[in-house]
């Protein structure tokens, strides 16, 4: 085991991670390899209605991912909060007469699909400052004091009603409502409808109810940014700022961005639905496709039956759509990335992150996978959060990521440890010898630097590194990792092929490649596999040769080509006979008929004796004919006697 912790020995800690296959080839065993898991655990103790699992903790290293599914469940029936707010500019005074009639009538049609439904109010304008309202003194109090009409002074956000149930309520507040008044065309609905999202408890929302937030406005809005010209630079903070139900943060500070809002609509489980007369449809047609979980309605006039009817179908489209919002946690947004799939209840896994269509009591999959890029640039572990919030619904899942960056098997240095104190400290010597990974600590240089050369050796640690405490730390070269006791050994002295260490097949261990299967030589530039020699007739090389590095080498001189399949010179049978047996044999016993019984037994079917030469056609086309040869090879069986 000792022979492990002396596994690269002076190297760095980063040379001691690598690739198991790599380490394994360099002479490290698997029993002394860590290797941190890519694990998916779920936390079962939390409860859920509709979202689980609720809490899914996740080891990961760089490089890897790992998918979780979280099942998203519509219930049968919702309570469901519906809160107006409505844009009170002069323009809206008649929308906001309709509105009277509308509370009892939709809480009766909702009844259908929601198990309770309440409501709540609040009104906006725009930012009471110039040059969104007219400052003359005249005209803050009473902004239509041109017309003879007594309406409310212009204010960013008034909450009016807090959720309630009680529909009469209800009418009797907006009965109470005056409209107010300003000056240019875009008003504040953003930046009001943000306050209506967060002011959670002002405003009443119940934990377990669908909530709706329905802005009614005849008027595009402000964007961030634009109260710059009233002097306010300061961007929105994504608080509450509501005292005594007034928004006192308008005049301070600038509109949400649609990101923003987008994302504390998210964070707060609300459905927006936009309300808008027809005119600026295409400018709330825009925003709807920034803001997940929103519905745009178009309105004639502001009829009470007509906005029944779109709440009523705002409602069912916005449940019957099923998406999901997966974000990393912002520290460690680069470091990973997430990828959604759907598997929606019809079968179909659409590729826009939402199943729309969704019954109740339905249920949609959604396959999340989470990889991880790489580590922290301080290269520790980190804990990083991811959420997964499906539009709209008080549940969410929780991932947990534990990061996996740094291994515990460092070599050990003990000096190292106690930075206090390097190389002080005593220890007996026999137990030095014995324990020599576990540094030599020695007062003396002499000593110390004695452990520092190799047997033989008159220089510190090879020459390639310092001694630390009796210890060898290697210095890092551009070429490749020193290590050994002594710095003795490095990976990169080895032959070079193509370019590349070891024919890039291998590593370098003390001076010698250690190829990779299927790869041999001192270079690891031979293949092992003899797939390359194997002929057309399914031998290797022909049965000629042998296949070296992938190469056939021919055994017979007389064959060549890649597979050695071409021999010119390499005839029939009759010819083999001919030259190997029979005429060595007549040759060496004389050339007679008497003498030639001794060659009978190798050839005598071959060869034929003649004394007359007529003859000679006939007969070497008989034997050529037996011997299934040619003629022009055969003619020399015949033997001239
Ligand atoms: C599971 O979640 C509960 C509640 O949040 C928490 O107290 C507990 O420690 C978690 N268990 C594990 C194993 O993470
Ligand atoms: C509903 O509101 C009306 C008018 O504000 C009030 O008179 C009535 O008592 C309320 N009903 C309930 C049950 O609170
Ligand atoms: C979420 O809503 C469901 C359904 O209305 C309810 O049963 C559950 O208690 C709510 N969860 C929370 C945390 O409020
Ligand atoms: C299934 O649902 C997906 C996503 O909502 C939709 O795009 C697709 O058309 C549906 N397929 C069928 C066969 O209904
Ligand atoms: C989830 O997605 C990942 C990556 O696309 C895929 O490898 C895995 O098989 C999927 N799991 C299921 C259950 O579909």
């Amino acid at each position: 085991k000792t022979e492990n912790k002396d596994f690269l020995d002076g190297a760095g800690p980063s040379q001691r991670c690598d690739l198991p296959v790599k380490l394994l080839r360099r002479g490290c065993g698997p029993e002394f390899m860590e290797q941190s898991e890519i694990k998916v655990e779920v936390n079962a103790t939390v409860s859920s209605t509709q979202v689980s699992p609720r809490d899914i903790s996740i080891t990961l290293r760089p490089g890897s991912e790992a998918s979780v599914i979280v099942a998203v469940k519509q219930l049968e029936r919702y309570p469901v909060d519906l809160y107006y707010l409505v844009d009170v500019s002069a323009s809206m005074q008649e929308n906001l007469d309709h509105l009277k009639t509308v509370g009892v009538a939709l809480s009766l049609r909702m009844t259908e699909h929601s198990s309770d439904l309440w409501l709540g109010f609040g009104s906006f304008v725009d930012k009471p400052v110039s040059p969104y309202i007219n400052v003359h003194p005249s005209k803050i109090n009473n902004p239509c004091s041109d017309y003879e009409i007594r309406c409310r002074p212009a204010h960013g956000f008034h909450h009016v009603l807090s959720m309630t149930g009680n529909m009469s309520e209800f009418t009797r507040v907006i009965k109470r409502q005056r409209i107010s008044g300003n000056m240019d065309t875009p008003e504040g609905g953003l930046d009001a409808m943000l306050q209506a999202a967060v002011c959670q408890r002002s405003v009443g929302w119940r934990p377990e109810a669908k909530r709706l937030l329905l802005l009614m406005t005849d008027q595009p809005s402000h964007l961030a940014l634009d109260s710059r010209l009233a002097g306010i630079v300061t961007p929105h903070d994504g608080l509450c700022h509501l005292e005594n139900n007034v928004y006192t943060g308008s005049t301070r500070m600038d509109h949400p961005s649609v990101g923003q809002l987008s994302d504390k609509l998210l964070e707060n489980h609300m459905y927006s639905i936009f309300a808008v007369e027809k005119q600026q449809y295409q400018w709330y047609e825009e925003l709807v496709r920034l803001l997940p979980g929103s519905y745009l309605g178009k309105l004639g006039l502001f009829q009470a039956p007509n906005l029944i009817e779109l709440v009523v179908d705002a409602y069912k489209r916005l449940l019957s759509e099923v998406a999901v919002s997966v974000s990393v946690e912002d520290k460690a947004v680069s470091r990973y990335w997430v990828s959604v799939s759907p598997l929606c209840p019809n079968g179909s896994t659409a590729k826009d992150q939402s199943c729309s269509g969704v019954q109740p009591d339905q249920t949609v999959y959604f396959n999340i996978t989470i990889g991880m890029r790489s580590c922290p640039d301080d290269g520790e572990d980190e804990d990083v959060t991811v959420l997964v919030r499906p539009v709209g619904y008080n549940e969410s899942t929780i991932v947990r990521i534990h990061s996996k960056c740094r291994c515990s098997c460092g070599p050990m240095r003990h000096c190292n440890d106690d930075s206090q104190s390097p190389c002080k400290g005593t220890q007996d010597s026999s137990n030095q010898e014995q324990r020599p990974d576990h540094g030599l600590i020695k007062d003396s240089d002499r000593d110390s630097n004695r452990n520092c050369r190799g047997d033989g050796s008159d220089v510190d640690c090879s020459g390639r590194g310092v001694c630390e405490c009796g210890r060898c730390v290697c210095e890092q070269t551009r070429l490749g990792t020193v290590y050994g006791k002594y710095c003795e050994i490095d990976d990169f002295s080895c032959p070079y092929e193509g370019g590349l260490l070891c024919g890039g097949r291998g590593v370098c261990v003390s001076g010698e490649c250690v190829c990779e299967d299927d790869w041999t030589g001192d270079s690891c530039g031979c293949s092992v596999s003899t797939a390359t020699c194997q002929s057309a007739n399914g031998l290797l090389c022909s049965g000629q040769g042998r296949c070296v590095c992938g190469k056939c080498v021919c055994e017979d001189p007389r064959h060549s080509g890649d597979f050695c399949e071409r021999c010119p010179s390499c005839q029939s049978t009759c010819q083999s006979y001919w030259y190997l047996k029979c005429v060595d044999c007549h040759l060496s016993h004389g050339l007679s008929q008497k003498e030639a019984g001794h060659c009978n037994n190798t050839c005598a079917p071959l060869v034929g004796y003649m004394d007359d030469v007529s003859g000679t056609a006939t007969l070497a086309n008989r034997i050529c004919s037996e011997h299934n040869c040619t003629l022009g090879l055969c003619t020399f069986v015949v033997l001239w006697i």
